[in-house]
C-alpha cells in the first residue's frame, strides 16, 4: 500500500472517533447520541458544535454506538476514498440497526450537502441528511426522523457562523483546541468540491471569537488553531464599534488574550496572507511560527487550470518573503499530483518547488474527480491512475528526505514545547510541539511536570517524522 502521507490531518482516512464528553451521569439525558468525524479539522470543529445542540436539547453523548438512540457521521466529499470509507462504514452500521430498529442514523457534513436526498435512495438506512449550514435545526429534524419520516435540510447559509454556540469539547487533552473563525469558502479552485459543500465564505463575529479563546484559556487550554478554509480572508465589521478586523487584527486580538496563551492558524491561500499578517506574527511570540502554505501544483500552467490566481514565481517569491520577515518559520504543504493533463515535466517542477520551499511536512494526494467541480466540467481526467500513483510516490518520498532534512537541522537546538501528554510509544517520555509545530519526545525525567506546560527541550535525536530531545530548563 502507498503511505500517501506524513502526518496529515486533512484526511479521509482520518478515522471518526466517538466521544464522551460527558462525565456526569449518563442517566440524566432522555436519548443519547453517537457522533464520528471524518476529513478536515474544521468537520471535527463543527462535531462540537453539533454536540452542543444535541447537549441542549437533552441529548447526552456515548462511544458505544450499540447504546445509542442517535448515531451521526460527520462526513467529508473532498476526494472519492473518503466518500466510501463513510458508505463502508454504513454497511456496519445496517446490521445493528436491523437488531434495534429504532435507532436512527444521520449523515452530517460535506457528503449531506454534495449528495442531499438521493443519500437517502442509495442508502436505505439513513433517516437524515443534514448540510454543514443546518445543524441548529437538528433536533426539529430528529422528532420529524422519529415519526418515521425522512429528514432532510442541506440549506445552504450566507450568514451562519454559530458564533453564539460554544463547542462541547470532545475527546480533547484539555491543552490545545480549535476555534472555527469563518466558513464556507470563494476561491473556486478547480478541483475542489468545498465551495459547492460549505458554500459562500462568511466570517465570524470577531468579538465572539476572542471570547470563545479567552475562555478555554481561563479553562487550563494553552493554545488554540483559528481555522477556517481560507483564514486570510478573514474580515468582519463590527458595526456597532464601526471597527473592521481583519486577519492581522484577528491574530492579534487573540495573541493579547495572555502571552501564554499559543495561536496557530489553518488554511492559508498564498495568495491572500499578507505582510502585515507576517509580521503580526513576527510581534508576538505566542503566535507559532508555522504556516500551512498549500503549493498544489508547481508549474504555472498547471495553478493556472487549477484556478489557482498565482504562479510558480509568484509563490517561490512567497516563501522568500516569509523567510525573511520570519527566519526559521515552519512552513507544509499540500500537493496534488497527477491534475488534468499534467506532463512528466511539469511534475518535475512540483518536485522542484518542493525542494526550493522545503517543507517541513506536506499533505499529499493524487487527483481524484469530483462531480460538479470546474474541473470535471471543464477538463479530462487523462492521467493513468498507475502513472498518477507513481508521481505521487515520487512526491512522497521527497518529502521524505525533505523532512528528515528539516529535522537533522534542529539537533543541537533548543526550544520551547507545550506538552500535550503521554508520549504514545512509552508513559515515561512526554510528547508536546514547538512553536514550528514539530512534534517533540523526550524523557520526563525527575522533573515535576504535567501536560499543559511549557518546557526548553534540546533536540538530539530525530526521525523523519519526530524529533527526540532531553529536558534542558524548565520555564522561568
Ligand atoms: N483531488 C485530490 N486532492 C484534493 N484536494 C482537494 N480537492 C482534491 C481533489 N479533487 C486536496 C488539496 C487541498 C486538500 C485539503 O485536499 O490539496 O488543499
Ligand atoms: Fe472534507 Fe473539505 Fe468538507 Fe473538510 S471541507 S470535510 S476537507 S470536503
Amino acid at each position: 500500500m502507498l503511505d500517501l502521507t506524513i502526518n496529515k490531518v486533512h484526511d479521509e482516512a482520518r478515522q471518526g472517533e466517538a466521544f464522551a464528553p460527558f462525565a456526569d451521569d449518563p442517566n440524566q439525558y432522555k436519548k443519547r447520541f453517537y457522533i464520528e468525524s471524518y476529513g478536515c479539522q474544521m468537520n471535527f470543529s463543527d462535531s462540537e458544535i453539533v454536540a452542543s445542540i444535541l447537549n441542549e436539547s437533552g441529548f447526552g453523548a456515548t462511544r458505544n454506538y450499540e447504546e445509542a438512540d442517535l448515531v451521526l457521521l460527520n462526513t467529508c466529499s473532498i476526494r472519492e476514498k473518503a466518500e466510501q470509507t463513510v458508505r463502508k462504514r454504513l454497511t456496519d452500521f445496517r446490521k445493528i440497526k436491523e437488531g434495534r430498529p429504532g435507532m436512527l442514523i444521520g449523515v452530517l457534513g460535506c457528503m449531506a450537502e454534495r449528495l442531499k436526498a438521493k443519500l437517502l435512495e442509495e442508502e436505505k438506512l439513513v433517516d437524515m441528511v443534514v448540510g454543514p449550514d443546518a445543524y441548529r435545526t437538528l433536533p426539529g429534524l430528529i422528532e420529524e426522523a422519529e415519526t418515521g419520516q425522512k429528514a432532510v435540510n442541506v440549506l445552504l447559509s450566507r450568514e451562519e457562523t454559530y458564533a453564539d454556540i460554544s463547542p462541547i469539547r470532545l475527546d480533547s487533552n484539555g491543552v490545545t483546541a480549535f476555534v472555527s473563525i469563518m466558513r464556507g469558502c470563494n476561491n473556486m479552485c478547480s478541483f475542489c468540491v468545498v465551495p459547492f459543500t460549505r458554500g459562500r465564505e462568511r466570517s465570524r463575529d470577531a468579538e465572539s471569537i476572542v471570547k470563545e479563546c479567552r475562555d478555554l484559556y481561563n479553562n487550563g487550554y494553552k493554545e488554540v488553531t483559528l481555522l477556517g478554509q481560507n483564514v486570510d480572508s478573514y474580515y468582519y465589521v463590527n458595526e456597532e464599534k464601526d471597527e473592521i478586523v481583519n486577519f492581522a487584527n484577528l491574530l492579534e486580538k487573540v495573541a493579547l488574550i495572555s502571552p501564554d496563551l499559543r495561536v496557530r492558524f489553518s488554511t492559508s491561500h498564498p495568495k491572500d496572507i499578507t505582510d502585515e499578517v507576517l509580521h503580526t506574527m513576527a510581534r508576538h511570540e505566542n503566535i507559532c511560527k508555522y504556516i500551512h502554505l498549500p503549493v498544489q501544483s508547481g508549474n504555472s500552467r498547471i495553478l493556472q487550470l487549477m484556478n489557482r490566481t498565482y504562479t510558480r514565481e509568484w509563490y517561490m517569491a512567497k516563501v522568500d518573503r516569509i523567510r525573511e520577515i520570519l527566519p526559521g518559520c515552519g512552513i507544509s504543504s499540500d500537493i496534488i499530483a497527477g491534475f488534468c493533463t499534467e506532463t512528466e515535466e511539469e511534475h518535475q517542477d512540483t518536485l522542484g518547488i518542493m525542494e526550493y520551499s522545503k517543507y517541513d511536512m506536506s499533505y499529499m494526494f493524487f487527483y481524484s474527480e469530483r462531480p460538479g467541480t470546474l474541473a470535471a466540467r471543464r477538463y479530462t481526467d487523462d492521467i493513468p491512475e498507475e502513472v498518477k500513483k507513481r508521481r505521487l510516490q515520487e512526491i512522497v518520498d521527497l518529502q521524505g528526505r525533505l523532512s528528515k532534512e528539516s529535522n537533522e537541522k534542529d539537533l543541537g537546538k533548543t526550544f520551547k514545547v507545550l506538552i500535550e501528554g503521554n508520549s504514545k510509544r512509552s508513559d515515561n517520555d512526554w510528547m508536546g510541539r514547538n512553536s514550528q509545530n514539530k512534534v517533540i519526545v523526550f524523557p520526563k525525567e525527575n522533573y515535576n511536570l504535567k501536560k499543559g506546560d511549557y518546557v526548553w527541550v534540546t533536540v538530539n535525536d530525530c526521525t523523519q517524522a519526530t524529533l527526540i530531545g532531553k529536558i534542558q530548563k524548565l520555564e522561568a
